[in-house]
Protein backbone atom coordinates (compact mmCIF):
# COMPACT_ATOMS: atom_id res chain seq x y z
CA UNK A 1 0.00 0.00 0.00
CA UNK A 2 0.95 3.63 -0.61
CA UNK A 3 -0.56 5.64 2.62
CA UNK A 4 -1.22 8.84 3.03
CA UNK A 5 -0.18 9.60 6.92
CA UNK A 6 -1.81 13.09 7.59
CA UNK A 7 0.02 14.83 10.93
CA UNK A 8 2.88 12.04 10.69
CA UNK A 9 5.57 14.74 11.81
CA UNK A 10 3.89 14.79 15.26
CA UNK A 11 4.68 12.04 18.20
CA UNK A 12 1.91 9.10 17.19
CA UNK A 13 2.26 10.02 14.01
CA UNK A 14 5.97 9.70 13.43
CA UNK A 15 6.73 6.65 15.79
CA UNK A 16 3.66 5.55 13.20
CA UNK A 17 5.60 5.85 10.32
CA UNK A 18 8.76 4.43 11.49
CA UNK A 19 6.46 1.01 12.47
CA UNK A 20 5.49 1.11 8.93
CA UNK A 21 8.86 1.36 7.25
CA UNK A 22 9.93 -0.78 9.65
CA UNK A 23 7.82 -3.39 9.48
CA UNK A 24 5.75 -3.88 5.82
CA UNK A 25 6.54 -3.13 2.30
CA UNK A 26 4.16 -0.04 1.86
CA UNK A 27 5.37 3.74 1.39
CA UNK A 28 4.19 6.56 3.21
CA UNK A 29 3.40 10.62 1.98
CA UNK A 30 3.44 12.37 5.28
CA UNK A 31 1.78 15.94 5.21
CA UNK A 32 1.70 17.69 7.91
CA UNK A 33 1.27 21.61 8.92
CA UNK A 34 4.77 21.64 11.21
CA UNK A 35 2.69 23.43 14.21
CA UNK A 36 4.53 23.97 17.11
CA UNK A 37 3.97 20.13 17.84
CA UNK A 38 5.23 18.74 14.58
CA UNK A 39 8.83 18.35 13.78
CA UNK A 40 10.68 17.48 10.64
CA UNK A 41 13.30 15.97 13.05
CA UNK A 42 10.97 13.31 14.32
CA UNK A 43 11.21 11.75 10.73
CA UNK A 44 15.25 12.53 10.44
CA UNK A 45 15.79 9.05 10.55
CA UNK A 46 13.73 8.15 7.35
CA UNK A 47 14.57 11.35 5.38
CA UNK A 48 16.45 9.57 1.88
CA UNK A 49 14.51 6.32 2.11
CA UNK A 50 12.71 6.21 -1.27
CA UNK A 51 9.20 4.46 0.07
CA UNK A 52 8.84 7.76 2.22
CA UNK A 53 7.94 11.05 1.21
CA UNK A 54 6.65 14.38 2.95
CA UNK A 55 4.72 17.45 2.09
CA UNK A 56 4.46 20.67 4.13
CA UNK A 57 0.38 21.59 4.10
CA UNK A 58 -2.51 21.56 6.15
CA UNK A 59 -4.81 19.02 6.07
CA UNK A 60 -8.13 21.84 5.42
CA UNK A 61 -6.38 23.08 2.11
CA UNK A 62 -8.10 21.00 -0.43
CA UNK A 63 -5.79 21.77 -3.12
CA UNK A 64 -2.39 20.45 -1.07
CA UNK A 65 -4.39 17.25 0.37
CA UNK A 66 -5.75 16.40 -3.81
CA UNK A 67 -1.82 16.39 -4.41
CA UNK A 68 -0.79 14.16 -1.55
CA UNK A 69 -3.70 11.45 -2.22
CA UNK A 70 -2.72 10.79 -5.88
CA UNK A 71 -2.02 7.34 -6.07
CA UNK A 72 -2.11 6.94 -2.69
CA UNK A 73 -4.30 3.25 -1.21
CA UNK A 74 -5.22 4.64 2.46
CA UNK A 75 -5.28 7.85 4.44
CA UNK A 76 -4.62 7.36 8.05
CA UNK A 77 -5.26 10.86 9.83
CA UNK A 78 -3.40 12.15 12.89
CA UNK A 79 -3.27 15.63 12.16
CA UNK A 80 -4.93 17.30 14.94
CA UNK A 81 -4.25 19.49 17.39
CA UNK A 82 -4.08 17.68 20.46
CA UNK A 83 -3.60 19.07 23.66
CA UNK A 84 -6.38 19.71 26.14
CA UNK A 85 -4.81 22.89 27.90
CA UNK A 86 -3.88 24.76 24.96
CA UNK A 87 -7.65 23.90 23.80
CA UNK A 88 -9.23 25.03 27.12
CA UNK A 89 -7.38 29.00 26.35
CA UNK A 90 -7.31 29.05 22.45
CA UNK A 91 -10.29 26.29 21.04
CA UNK A 92 -10.68 28.26 17.29
CA UNK A 93 -7.57 25.65 15.87
CA UNK A 94 -8.81 22.46 17.14
CA UNK A 95 -12.38 23.40 15.52
CA UNK A 96 -10.14 24.11 12.24
CA UNK A 97 -8.15 21.29 12.15
CA UNK A 98 -9.83 18.38 14.06
CA UNK A 99 -13.58 19.07 12.11
CA UNK A 100 -13.07 21.25 9.33
CA UNK A 101 -9.58 19.58 8.19
CA UNK A 102 -10.92 15.97 8.74
CA UNK A 103 -14.36 17.06 6.27
CA UNK A 104 -12.08 18.13 3.58
CA UNK A 105 -9.73 15.05 3.68
CA UNK A 106 -13.22 12.76 3.68
CA UNK A 107 -14.43 15.21 0.58
CA UNK A 108 -10.88 14.27 -1.40
CA UNK A 109 -11.16 10.86 -0.52
CA UNK A 110 -14.54 10.93 -2.03
CA UNK A 111 -13.22 12.44 -4.97
CA UNK A 112 -11.34 9.88 -5.53
CA UNK A 113 -12.91 7.01 -4.28
CA UNK A 114 -10.09 5.75 -2.27
CA UNK A 115 -9.77 2.41 -0.75
CA UNK A 116 -9.77 2.83 2.84
CA UNK A 117 -9.91 5.90 5.34
CA UNK A 118 -8.61 5.40 8.90
CA UNK A 119 -9.38 8.19 11.33
CA UNK A 120 -7.45 8.74 14.61
CA UNK A 121 -9.38 9.40 17.69
CA UNK A 122 -9.55 9.02 21.16
CA UNK A 123 -10.89 7.76 24.32
CA UNK A 124 -11.88 11.52 25.50
CA UNK A 125 -14.55 11.35 23.18
CA UNK A 126 -16.57 9.04 25.71
CA UNK A 127 -15.82 12.06 28.80
CA UNK A 128 -15.00 10.16 32.54
CA UNK A 129 -16.03 6.82 33.92
CA UNK A 130 -15.98 6.56 37.84
CA UNK A 131 -16.56 2.62 37.38
CA UNK A 132 -16.04 0.21 34.69
CA UNK A 133 -14.93 0.25 30.74
CA UNK A 134 -16.12 2.25 27.84
CA UNK A 135 -16.69 -0.23 24.98
CA UNK A 136 -17.38 1.42 21.29
CA UNK A 137 -21.12 1.50 22.14
CA UNK A 138 -20.96 3.52 24.74
CA UNK A 139 -22.20 7.29 24.14
CA UNK A 140 -20.30 10.19 23.25
CA UNK A 141 -19.73 12.57 25.82
CA UNK A 142 -17.03 15.07 25.44
CA UNK A 143 -15.83 17.69 27.77
CA UNK A 144 -13.10 19.40 26.88
CA UNK A 145 -13.16 21.94 23.43
CA UNK A 146 -9.96 19.13 22.46
CA UNK A 147 -12.23 16.39 23.07
CA UNK A 148 -15.41 17.46 21.53
CA UNK A 149 -13.44 18.51 18.25
CA UNK A 150 -11.97 15.09 18.07
CA UNK A 151 -16.06 13.96 18.41
CA UNK A 152 -16.72 16.18 15.17
CA UNK A 153 -14.68 14.27 13.56
CA UNK A 154 -15.70 10.95 14.58
CA UNK A 155 -19.54 12.00 13.47
CA UNK A 156 -18.30 13.05 10.33
CA UNK A 157 -16.34 9.47 9.39
CA UNK A 158 -19.27 7.78 10.42
CA UNK A 159 -21.43 9.86 8.84
CA UNK A 160 -19.37 9.80 5.67
CA UNK A 161 -19.21 6.17 5.81
CA UNK A 162 -23.56 5.87 6.01
CA UNK A 163 -24.58 8.61 3.60
CA UNK A 164 -21.43 8.13 0.82
CA UNK A 165 -20.53 4.80 1.71
CA UNK A 166 -16.76 5.71 1.74
CA UNK A 167 -14.70 3.17 3.50
CA UNK A 168 -13.88 4.32 6.54
CA UNK A 169 -13.32 3.36 10.25
CA UNK A 170 -12.21 4.97 13.78
CA UNK A 171 -9.60 3.87 15.90
CA UNK A 172 -10.18 5.28 19.66
CA UNK A 173 -6.76 4.99 21.48
CA UNK A 174 -6.09 5.96 25.51
CA UNK A 175 -3.03 8.37 26.47
CA UNK A 176 -0.06 7.35 24.52
CA UNK A 177 3.80 7.99 25.57
CA UNK A 178 7.02 6.97 24.07
CA UNK A 179 9.73 8.70 22.43
CA UNK A 180 9.21 12.04 20.49
CA UNK A 181 6.58 13.35 23.23
CA UNK A 182 5.90 16.82 23.17
CA UNK A 183 6.53 17.74 26.36
CA UNK A 184 3.50 19.57 27.43
CA UNK A 185 1.98 16.07 28.27
CA UNK A 186 2.18 15.03 31.54
CA UNK A 187 4.50 12.23 31.15
CA UNK A 188 7.38 14.09 29.18
CA UNK A 189 7.00 17.65 30.84
CA UNK A 190 7.99 15.48 34.37
CA UNK A 191 10.49 13.77 33.17
CA UNK A 192 12.28 16.72 31.61
CA UNK A 193 11.82 19.07 34.47
CA UNK A 194 12.89 16.42 36.73
CA UNK A 195 16.60 15.99 34.53
CA UNK A 196 16.26 20.28 35.47
CA UNK A 197 14.91 19.96 39.16
CA UNK A 198 12.09 22.27 37.96
CA UNK A 199 8.66 21.56 39.85
CA UNK A 200 6.44 18.26 38.76
CA UNK A 201 3.14 20.18 38.43
CA UNK A 202 -0.22 17.64 39.67
CA UNK A 203 -3.13 19.28 38.55
CA UNK A 204 -5.76 19.25 41.48
CA UNK A 205 -5.08 16.47 44.04
CA UNK A 206 -3.93 13.83 40.87
CA UNK A 207 -6.47 11.19 41.26
CA UNK A 208 -7.13 11.31 37.92
CA UNK A 209 -6.87 8.12 36.45
CA UNK A 210 -5.65 7.40 33.02
CA UNK A 211 -5.31 4.41 30.87
CA UNK A 212 -1.43 4.43 29.63
CA UNK A 213 -0.18 2.96 26.45
CA UNK A 214 3.65 2.18 25.31
CA UNK A 215 2.83 4.20 21.47
CA UNK A 216 4.68 1.37 19.52
CA UNK A 217 1.31 -0.78 20.98
CA UNK A 218 -0.50 1.86 19.65
CA UNK A 219 0.96 1.81 16.37
CA UNK A 220 0.71 -1.62 16.34
CA UNK A 221 -3.09 -1.72 16.52
CA UNK A 222 -3.53 1.18 14.19
CA UNK A 223 -1.85 -0.96 11.65
CA UNK A 224 -4.39 -3.96 12.99
CA UNK A 225 -7.47 -1.96 11.87
CA UNK A 226 -6.28 -0.61 8.92
CA UNK A 227 -5.52 -3.85 7.30
CA UNK A 228 -7.67 -6.43 9.12
CA UNK A 229 -11.09 -3.99 10.67
CA UNK A 230 -14.24 -3.45 8.79
CA UNK A 231 -15.23 0.04 7.26
CA UNK A 232 -17.86 1.91 9.32
CA UNK A 233 -16.60 0.47 12.81
CA UNK A 234 -14.97 2.00 15.28
CA UNK A 235 -12.12 0.34 17.31
CA UNK A 236 -10.96 0.84 20.71
CA UNK A 237 -7.15 0.75 21.38
CA UNK A 238 -6.66 0.80 25.30
CA UNK A 239 -3.35 0.36 27.50
CA UNK A 240 -2.78 -2.32 29.71
CA UNK A 241 -1.99 -0.48 33.07
CA UNK A 242 -4.61 2.47 34.35
CA UNK A 243 -2.52 4.78 36.86
CA UNK A 244 -3.64 7.84 39.12
CA UNK A 245 -1.35 10.65 38.06
CA UNK A 246 0.22 10.72 41.28
CA UNK A 247 1.85 7.58 41.14
CA UNK A 248 2.76 8.44 37.83
CA UNK A 249 4.82 11.49 38.52
CA UNK A 250 5.99 9.18 41.88
CA UNK A 251 7.21 6.71 39.40
CA UNK A 252 8.85 9.11 37.47
CA UNK A 253 10.39 10.76 40.33
CA UNK A 254 12.43 7.28 41.26
CA UNK A 255 13.76 6.42 37.72
CA UNK A 256 14.89 10.35 37.27
CA UNK A 257 16.42 10.42 40.69
CA UNK A 258 15.17 13.66 41.37
CA UNK A 259 14.14 14.54 44.73
CA UNK A 260 10.23 14.12 45.77
CA UNK A 261 10.27 17.73 47.41
CA UNK A 262 9.39 18.79 43.60
CA UNK A 263 5.91 17.55 43.53
CA UNK A 264 3.75 20.26 43.36
CA UNK A 265 0.03 20.61 43.92
CA UNK A 266 -1.04 22.98 41.41
CA UNK A 267 -4.71 24.29 40.32
CA UNK A 268 -7.11 22.12 38.66
CA UNK A 269 -7.90 21.57 34.89
CA UNK A 270 -11.54 23.14 34.31
CA UNK A 271 -13.43 20.49 33.57
CA UNK A 272 -10.93 17.52 34.39
CA UNK A 273 -12.16 14.12 33.48
CA UNK A 274 -11.25 12.15 36.40
CA UNK A 275 -10.96 8.55 34.74
CA UNK A 276 -10.47 6.86 31.35
CA UNK A 277 -10.53 3.44 31.11
CA UNK A 278 -11.46 1.59 27.60
CA UNK A 279 -12.29 -2.21 27.06
CA UNK A 280 -9.92 -3.34 23.80
CA UNK A 281 -11.90 -6.51 23.31
CA UNK A 282 -13.01 -5.79 19.45
CA UNK A 283 -9.24 -5.36 18.54
CA UNK A 284 -8.28 -8.12 20.42
CA UNK A 285 -10.24 -10.03 18.31
CA UNK A 286 -8.88 -8.86 15.27
CA UNK A 287 -5.60 -10.32 17.36
CA UNK A 288 -3.84 -7.43 18.50
CA UNK A 289 -2.74 -7.11 21.94
CA UNK A 290 -0.80 -4.48 23.89
CA UNK A 291 3.08 -5.87 24.42
CA UNK A 292 4.69 -3.43 26.55
CA UNK A 293 3.47 -3.06 30.62
CA UNK A 294 3.13 0.95 32.21
CA UNK A 295 6.46 0.07 34.69
CA UNK A 296 8.52 -1.06 31.42
CA UNK A 297 7.45 1.34 28.79
CA UNK A 298 7.93 4.55 31.38
CA UNK A 299 11.39 3.59 32.01
CA UNK A 300 12.32 2.83 28.39
CA UNK A 301 10.67 6.58 27.71
CA UNK A 302 12.71 7.92 30.65
CA UNK A 303 16.15 6.40 28.88
CA UNK A 304 14.92 7.76 25.63
CA UNK A 305 14.54 11.14 26.94
CA UNK A 306 17.95 10.55 28.76
CA UNK A 307 19.90 9.82 25.50
CA UNK A 308 17.75 11.97 23.46
CA UNK A 309 18.75 15.91 24.44
CA UNK A 310 19.66 17.16 21.31
CA UNK A 311 15.55 16.05 20.41
CA UNK A 312 14.83 18.31 23.59
CA UNK A 313 16.69 21.26 24.40
CA UNK A 314 15.48 23.55 21.56
CA UNK A 315 12.14 23.13 22.34
CA UNK A 316 12.36 24.19 25.89
CA UNK A 317 13.47 27.63 24.77
CA UNK A 318 11.55 30.25 23.17
CA UNK A 319 7.68 29.70 22.32
CA UNK A 320 7.59 27.20 24.92
CA UNK A 321 9.13 29.02 28.00
CA UNK A 322 5.91 31.09 27.36
CA UNK A 323 3.64 28.38 26.94
CA UNK A 324 5.11 27.41 30.42
CA UNK A 325 4.92 30.83 32.13
CA UNK A 326 0.96 31.31 30.95
CA UNK A 327 0.11 27.79 31.79
CA UNK A 328 2.07 27.51 35.29
CA UNK A 329 2.27 30.88 36.31
CA UNK A 330 6.15 30.88 36.72
CA UNK A 331 9.04 30.36 34.45
CA UNK A 332 11.21 27.14 34.54
CA UNK A 333 14.89 26.98 35.30
CA UNK A 334 16.82 26.49 32.13
P1 LIG B 1 0.78 15.90 18.20
O1 LIG B 1 0.22 17.20 18.64
O2 LIG B 1 2.08 15.43 18.70
O3 LIG B 1 0.87 15.88 16.60
C1 LIG B 1 -0.09 16.44 15.76
C2 LIG B 1 0.52 16.58 14.37
O4 LIG B 1 -0.49 17.13 13.50
C3 LIG B 1 1.72 17.57 14.33
O5 LIG B 1 2.75 17.05 13.53
C4 LIG B 1 1.12 18.82 13.69
O6 LIG B 1 2.07 19.60 12.99
C5 LIG B 1 0.09 18.21 12.75
N1 LIG B 1 -0.99 19.14 12.42
C6 LIG B 1 -1.70 19.92 13.27
N2 LIG B 1 -2.61 20.64 12.57
C7 LIG B 1 -2.47 20.28 11.27
C8 LIG B 1 -3.14 20.66 10.08
N3 LIG B 1 -4.13 21.54 10.09
N4 LIG B 1 -2.76 20.08 8.92
C9 LIG B 1 -1.74 19.17 8.90
N5 LIG B 1 -1.07 18.79 9.98
C10 LIG B 1 -1.44 19.34 11.16
O7 LIG B 1 -0.38 14.84 18.49
P2 LIG B 1 -0.29 13.29 18.86
O8 LIG B 1 -0.25 13.16 20.32
O9 LIG B 1 0.73 12.64 18.02
O10 LIG B 1 -1.74 12.81 18.39
C11 LIG B 1 -1.96 12.38 17.06
C12 LIG B 1 -3.41 11.98 16.91
O11 LIG B 1 -3.73 10.95 17.82
C13 LIG B 1 -4.39 13.12 17.19
O12 LIG B 1 -5.44 13.03 16.26
C14 LIG B 1 -4.87 12.84 18.60
O13 LIG B 1 -6.18 13.33 18.79
C15 LIG B 1 -4.85 11.32 18.61
N6 LIG B 1 -4.65 10.69 19.92
C16 LIG B 1 -3.61 11.08 20.73
C17 LIG B 1 -3.40 10.42 21.94
C18 LIG B 1 -2.24 10.79 22.85
O14 LIG B 1 -2.19 10.29 23.97
N7 LIG B 1 -1.31 11.65 22.44
C19 LIG B 1 -4.25 9.38 22.31
C20 LIG B 1 -5.31 9.03 21.47
C21 LIG B 1 -5.48 9.68 20.27
O1 LIG C 1 -6.72 9.97 26.50
C1 LIG C 1 -6.15 10.28 25.27
C2 LIG C 1 -5.67 11.71 25.28
O2 LIG C 1 -4.51 11.75 26.10
C3 LIG C 1 -5.36 12.26 23.90
O3 LIG C 1 -6.54 12.28 23.14
C4 LIG C 1 -4.75 13.66 23.99
O4 LIG C 1 -4.36 14.12 22.70
C5 LIG C 1 -3.55 13.62 24.89
O5 LIG C 1 -3.05 14.93 25.07
C6 LIG C 1 -3.90 13.01 26.25
O6 LIG C 1 -4.78 13.89 26.98
P1 LIG C 1 -4.63 14.15 28.55
O7 LIG C 1 -5.23 15.45 28.88
O8 LIG C 1 -5.11 12.95 29.31
O9 LIG C 1 -3.03 14.18 28.65
P2 LIG C 1 -2.06 15.11 29.51
O10 LIG C 1 -0.69 14.53 29.39
O11 LIG C 1 -2.24 16.55 29.18
O12 LIG C 1 -2.58 14.88 30.98
C7 LIG C 1 -2.57 13.59 31.57
C8 LIG C 1 -3.14 13.73 32.96
O13 LIG C 1 -2.22 14.48 33.76
C9 LIG C 1 -4.45 14.51 33.02
O14 LIG C 1 -5.27 13.97 34.05
C10 LIG C 1 -4.02 15.91 33.40
C11 LIG C 1 -2.81 15.67 34.27
N1 LIG C 1 -1.76 16.71 34.20
C12 LIG C 1 -1.33 17.14 32.99
C13 LIG C 1 -0.33 18.10 32.89
C14 LIG C 1 0.13 18.60 31.54
C15 LIG C 1 -1.20 17.20 35.38
O15 LIG C 1 -1.58 16.78 36.49
N2 LIG C 1 -0.21 18.14 35.28
C16 LIG C 1 0.23 18.64 34.09
O16 LIG C 1 1.10 19.54 34.09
Amino acid sequence: MKLLVTGGAGFIGSNFVSYVLANTDDEVVVLDKLTYAGRRENLAAHEGDPRFSFIHGAIEDRETVDRAIAGCDAIVNFAAESHVDRSIDEPDAFIQTDIFGTQVLLEASRAVDLPRYLQISTDEVYGSIDEGTFTEESPIDPSSPYSASKAGGDLLVQAYHRTYGTPALITRASNNYGPFHYPEKLIPLCILNAFAGDKLPVYGDGMQVRNWLYVEDHCSGIYTALTRGEVGEVYNIGGPDECPNIDVVKRIVELTGCDESLIEFVTDRPGHDVRYSLSSEKIRGLGWQAQTSFDEGLERTVQWYRDNEAWWSPIRSGDYLEYYKRQYGHALNT
